[in-house]
């Protein structure tokens, strides 16, 4: 299998308060791997360092065979790597369809990025019937999938999605997870996930990582992990 991210014994600082203290990780090509762990765990971070928002102070990251850590962002956005961040933010008073194009920033190909457009409405038909709606007015899981779709403009191969479960009604949680199998694999971009909504993300990743504390505390299987008694404790709440 080829490794599309390698994350190799990454140490990572806010001033002098370590947030990763050698952390490694992989994404193999066409994989969904879920990340998951307690409030301040180091989870945003991995993917702040990813994106290159934040220096690391050790350790390498590759994204396909190509050492990235030194890499500006908007590089690695062109590179193919695209970040949901954390708070699901759109601009609340340009419509949908210019949010969407706002993902399409790095590109010029105009019959390309209108083929992405149409990807996106075809995978979320709820932003075709709001495409000109101010991003604003719409519901949180609107906005969700505002927010995937718009990395998605962006045409990437790796997706790394930052909580996109949170402040999304139940209901929706589960479409929402629908939409990620479905991208992961249909539109063959590798993801790595966030959540804290731990059992959604071992039902639809390949692999996790768990975090404690800006290490990684158990890795393997999705389907392992989830029931696995350590995992069930800490992450899932006791039950399953
Ligand atoms: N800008 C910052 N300045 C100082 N410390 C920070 C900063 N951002 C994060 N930290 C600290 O780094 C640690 C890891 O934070 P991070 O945001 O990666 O955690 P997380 O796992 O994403 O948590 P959450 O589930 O709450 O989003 C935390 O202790 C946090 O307080
Ligand atoms: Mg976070």
């Amino acid at each position: 299998m080829n490794q599309i991210l390698k994350f190799a014994d990454v140490q990572l600082y806010y001033d002098h308060v370590y947030a990763l203290k050698g952390v490694s990780l992989e994404v193999n090509e066409g994989e969904t791997v879920a990340l998951v762990g307690a409030n301040g765990a180091g989870k945003s971070s991995i993917l702040r360092a990813i994106t290159g928002l934040r220096k690391i102070k050790s350790g390498e990251i590759h994204y396909n065979g190509r050492r990235i850590d030194a890499a500006a962002p908007d590089a690695i956005v062109k590179m193919g790597i695209a970040m949901v961040p954390e708070g699901r933010r759109v601009f609340p008073y340009m419509s949908v369809k210019d949010n969407l194009l706002m993902g399409a920033f790095t590109r010029s190909d105009k019959a390309e990025i209108a083929g992405s457009l149409e990807m996106v409405l075809g995978r979320f038909p709820r932003l075709k019937e709001r495409y000109s709606q101010a991003a604003g007015t719409m519901s949180g899981g609107e906005q969700q999938m505002l927010v995937i779709g718009r990395a998605l403009m962006a045409k990437p191969r790796l997706l790394l999605l930052d909580e996109p479960s949170l402040g999304v009604a139940p209901k929706l949680v589960q479409d929402l997870a629908r939409s990620i199998v479905a991208i992961n694999r249909d539109e063959k971009v590798s993801v790595l996930l966030v959540e804290q909504n731990s059992r959604m993300a071992l039902r639809i990743s390949q692999r996790a990582y768990a975090l404690t504390t800006g290490s990684v505390a158990l890795s393997g299987n999705s389907a392992d992990l989830l029931t696995d008694e350590r995992v069930k404790h800490l992450y899932l709440g006791g039950e399953i």
